[in-house]
Order: C-alpha cells, then sequence, then structure tokens
C-alpha cells in the first residue's frame, strides 16, 4: 500500500466504512459497488472512490468492492489488525461503563487494568478486574507493555495524571476529561467529547423546528 499520508478527515469517515463492511461482511455480501455503498451510507458515490482511492482504491472497473477485502484493509489502515492492551483511569461511572463495554475486545482493544485514587473504590471489580491503586500505575503500565490510559477522571486531575502517564512511555491517551492535554510529541492523545454530538444534535433539532415552520408559513401564504 502507498504509504502516503491520508488527511485526518479521510481517517475520521474510515471506521463508519469499516463498521458498514463489517456488517455486509457479517451478511454474507461479498461485493458492493461503489452507488450500492452509497445509498446503504448516504454518502456520494464520488466521495466513497475519492476517500478510498487515497489508499490504492481497492475497487474494480465493473466489479465494484470486494467486502472482505475492503474491510481487512480498512482495518489493517486503522491498526486494527493489532492488539492493543489498555487500561483506565478513574473507577467512577464512566470508567466503569468503559470497562464494561465487552465490544472493545472485538476490535482487539484489550482492557488489562483499572485505578482510583479513591481507596474505597480499590479491590472492588469491573468484569473480573480488580481496581488498583494509583501507586501502582507506573509499574503496571511498564511491565504489561500498555499502549492507551483511558482517562476517565475530572479535569483537575487529568494534566497531572497525564505527566505520569507520559513518564511511563505509554503511546495513547484517550481522554474524557473535559480538558486539553499538553503531551510531547509522539503520544497520540485523541479527545472524546459526547457533549459536542449532543450539541451538534441540538443544532440539527432548532435548524429542522426553523425549516419546519418556515415551511408552514409558506404553505399559508
Ligand atoms: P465519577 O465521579 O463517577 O468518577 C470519577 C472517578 O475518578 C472517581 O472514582 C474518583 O475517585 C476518580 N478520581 C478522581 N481523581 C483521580 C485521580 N487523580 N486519580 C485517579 N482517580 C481519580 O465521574 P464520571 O461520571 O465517571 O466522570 C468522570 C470524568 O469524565 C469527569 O471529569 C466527567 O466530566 C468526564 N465525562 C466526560 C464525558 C465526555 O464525553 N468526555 C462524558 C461523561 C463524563
Amino acid at each position: 500500500m502507498d504509504e502516503k499520508e491520508i488527511s485526518q478527515a479521510v481517517i475520521g469517515r474510515l471506521p463508519r466504512y469499516f463498521r458498514y463492511l463489517g456488517e455486509l461482511k457479517d451478511e454474507g455480501v461479498e461485493r458492493i459497488s461503489s452507488q450500492d455503498l452509497s445509498a446503504l451510507m448516504k454518502v456520494t458515490a464520488s466521495q466513497i472512490r475519492q476517500d478510498f482511492n487515497n489508499f490504492g482504491g481497492f475497487g474494480q472497473q465493473g466489479y465494484g468492492y470486494n467486502v472482505e477485502y475492503l474491510y481487512d484493509e480498512i482495518g489493517k489502515i486503522l491498526g486494527l489488525d493489532r492488539r492493543h492492551k489498555f487500561v483506565i483511569i478513574g473507577a467512577g461511572n464512566l470508567g466503569r461503563a468503559l470497562g464494561n463495554y465487552t465490544n472493545f475486545e472485538r476490535r482487539g482493544f484489550i482492557f488489562r487494568g483499572m485505578f482510583d485514587s479513591n481507596p474505597e473504590l480499590v479491590g472492588s471489580q469491573v468484569r473480573g478486574i480488580g481496581v488498583m491503586p494509583m501507586e501502582e500505575l507506573e509499574r503496571f503500565i511498564q511491565e504489561n507493555d500498555i499502549d492507551i490510559a483511558v482517562l476517565a477522571i475530572p479535569k483537575a486531575s487529568a494534566v497531572p495524571v497525564a505527566e505520569r502517564l507520559v513518564k511511563t512511555g505509554i503511546r495513547a491517551i484517550w481522554n474524557f476529561a473535559h480538558v486539553d492535554l499538553n503531551v510531547p510529541e509522539g503520544i497520540q492523545v485523541e479527545n472524546v467529547h459526547l457533549s459536542d454530538s449532543l450539541m451538534k444534535l441540538s443544532y440539527n433539532i432548532s435548524r429542522y423546528q426553523m425549516e419546519d415552520r418556515h415551511l408552514g408559513e409558506q404553505k399559508r401564504d
């Protein structure tokens, strides 16, 4: 595969392609045209062709795309052919919900440990994994070659905890705390803000209501 840089916008769309192709594969579909994929995903066929052209196309004229091949290739681009071990820091509502989500394993993300600074939570279990005290963080990450730390702690704690993580040689941080982390180049940070998605939803509700009202007014005119 061509090693040219793929834009973050394209990378951002790959998980959705991967999800749809996985479903098609499970249904036994062997190939699909960009038109059919377009109708299914509600993305233009030209967008799909453009996106796939970034990494060599994978399509054949008159044949369409081989679903399994495309699924595997996108999986490789996303690094999903490798296993990533992760720990969760913060055993509260969010941390426990993430720890209990078994589907991450299907994608190669292996839940290995959980930490919390609250001594009352230490020793409690999430999916058979005992919550450990923060004093054990560095040793555990290094001994178990952990790739990803999930931050599910309040923002005031996230910055100092991220500084500790950097020193362990962690490769990536999946950050749910509402604060931007300053980490050295080479450590990947992905911020997740569910409320951003809700705000987008709120915008779309308002826009729909406005359009609906506007249409109603036009009908009355
Ligand atoms: P929670 O209060 O139920 O859990 C937080 C846990 O973090 C507690 O168990 C606490 O003991 C632990 N903690 C605090 N400081 C710590 C430290 N220095 N080291 C280790 N553990 C520490 O809160 P919840 O609902 O689980 O939320 C956790 C964080 O995630 C909050 O900051 C919240 O704002 C954020 N959040 C973010 C979302 C997003 O979409 N980004 C969605 C939901 C929550």
